[in-house]
């Protein structure tokens, strides 16, 4: 039975009340919702409006409850059209009428808000455990490949030599800043909706504050019509989880290049790829297409919900209801995929030989024109000259370290022998070594700043 059929004289369409019903993807919240229930009984006596004894049995009816969904024996029955009716129900199986006293003062609007503010508050920090495990992946990495050098992108053209250690970290970062997104959401997420009632408060002197409390939230909502509409916070968690999708899928882009024939700078190991029906041969790079397939999921939960938001007049409508899927759904996807990406990292083989060999001379072109200014050239004539180096190696067809000292003393007399060393990648490398910069010094540094961030996640 539904809980507010008592103005209705016939029952609900079974297909209205299926398309009503959110049990199927509610029943998630099951543990925060007698949570919720607990602290609501617990307020009802301290108001006076349950005695101690009412509340005695309420709370053994939801400790018996509880003990159901932890042990997966609560059996839900065809007319538990949410979590908050399952609840309900079974409670008054187990305590008689009594349980009918549970929802005084309260309203599925506020009760729901509650559930779904403490499950994501429940569950933020196991993704931010997933996160650091991909983290720590990426920092491993970045220590064992210290030695490589590989081409480094612009456009996807090769640009100038770097470290693959600066490479992996440069995808630690981002994550790191997804990290402090996430935890600089709890605060906005733990401000407690129950005690709004459907939307105009609670009539009995209920301390808020001592709810608040006593259910790990750090404040009351300050108002209740606000309290049971806002969504702010799902919003701002699909917005963290598409950006960490999107963080994913660059990762995820370069990986699917660089393990490609064309490139050959790694190969995945067998647990991470897949194989063709047709193609014998191939071997492909899934876990990671799926990263970049997925971030158009994660960013479709984002704007979905927020089209629902962007057309909703005040307080509590039931549009609302679909806030918890693309939540969850966001959360499933990301905790499926970080774990396969670290361990496709983790278990990666490495080419060095191949990444080096992809670094040609000409990508030190930056390098001959900081040369020249170490003959005292201005930059920006430096970098005039060596654009016309550039030009006769194109015209010759040879590399900048090909062409003959006499061919740079023709473009500029300041040009001698030492111009050869210039041409050296982990020389180039290596003068890059202020704060950030590639060189192998700079990225030692990185790592020890990288590794000091992971051990923080203590404090989630
Ligand atoms: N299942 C509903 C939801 O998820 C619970 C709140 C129902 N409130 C109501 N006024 N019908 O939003």
């Amino acid at each position: 039975m539904t809980l507010w059929h008592g103005r209705f004289t016939n029952d609900a369409d079974p297909d209205m009340f299926a398309l009503n019903a959110s049990i199927s993807f509610d029943q998630r919240m099951a543990e925060q919702d007698v949570r919720g229930s607990q602290a609501w009984a617990k307020a009802l006596e301290l108001a006076g409006v349950l005695t101690v004894d009412e509340r005695t049995q309420l709370k053994a009816g939801l400790n018996q409850i509880e003990s159901e969904f932890r042990s997966q024996s609560f059996i839900f029955v065809p007319g538990d059209e949410d979590i908050h009716t399952a609840v309900e129900r079974r409670l008054g199986e187990l305590i008689g009428p009594l349980a009918g006293k549970l929802h005084t003062g309260r309203s599925r609007n506020d009760q729901v808000a509650t559930d779904f503010r403490l499950w994501l508050l429940d569950h933020l920090p196991k993704l931010a455990k997933a996160l650091t495990n991909l983290q720590t992946a990426l920092v491993n990495r970045a220590e064992s490949d210290i030695d490589i050098i590989m081409p480094g992108y612009t456009h996807t053209q090769r640009a100038q030599p770097i470290l693959l250690s600066h490479w992996w970290l440069s995808h630690f970062w981002p994550l790191q800043r997804d990290l402090d997104r996430l935890s600089a959401l709890k605060p906005r997420i733990a401000v407690l909706p129950l005690g709004a009632g459907a939307l105009a408060g609670v009539p009995f002197p209920i301390d808020r504050l001592a709810l608040a409390e006593s259910l790990g939230f750090d404040h009351p909502s300050p108002n209740s019509l606000d309290a049971v509409s806002d969504r702010d916070f799902a919003a701002e968690f699909l917005f963290v989880a598409a950006l960490i999708g999107t963080h994913l899928s660059k990762l995820a882009e370069n990986m699917v290049l660089f393990t490609s024939a064309e490139f050959a700078f790694f190969e995945l190991d067998d647990a991470y790829s897949t194989g063709s029906s047709l193609m014998p041969q191939k071997k492909n790079p899934d876990p990671f297409e799926l990263a970049r397939g997925k971030a158009g999921t994660l960013l479709g939960y984002l704007t979905g919900l927020l089209a629902t938001l962007k057309a909703l007049p005040s307080t509590y409508d039931k549009d609302l209801q679909e806030d918890k899927v693309p939540v969850f759904q966001a959360y499933d996807t990301l905790m499926a995929l970080l774990p396969v990406i670290a361990n496709a990292l983790r278990t990666l083989t490495i080419h060095p030989e191949k990444m080096e060999s992809a670094i040609d001379s000409s990508m030190m072109a930056t390098d001959l024109a900081d040369y020249l200014v170490g003959r005292s050239i201005p930059f920006r004539e430096a970098h005039h000259l060596t654009g016309q180096v550039v030009k006769l190696a194109l015209e010759k067809g040879v590399s900048l370290g090909a062409l003959s000292l006499s061919d740079y003393q023709s473009i500029h007399p300041n040009f001698d022998e030492s111009v050869y060393a210039v041409f050296d990648p982990r020389g180039s490398i290596a003068r890059r070594k202020a704060l950030g910069g590639t060189a192998p010094q700079a990225v030692e540094e990185q790592i020890t700043n990288a590794k000091a961030v992971i051990s923080k996640l203590g404090n989630w």
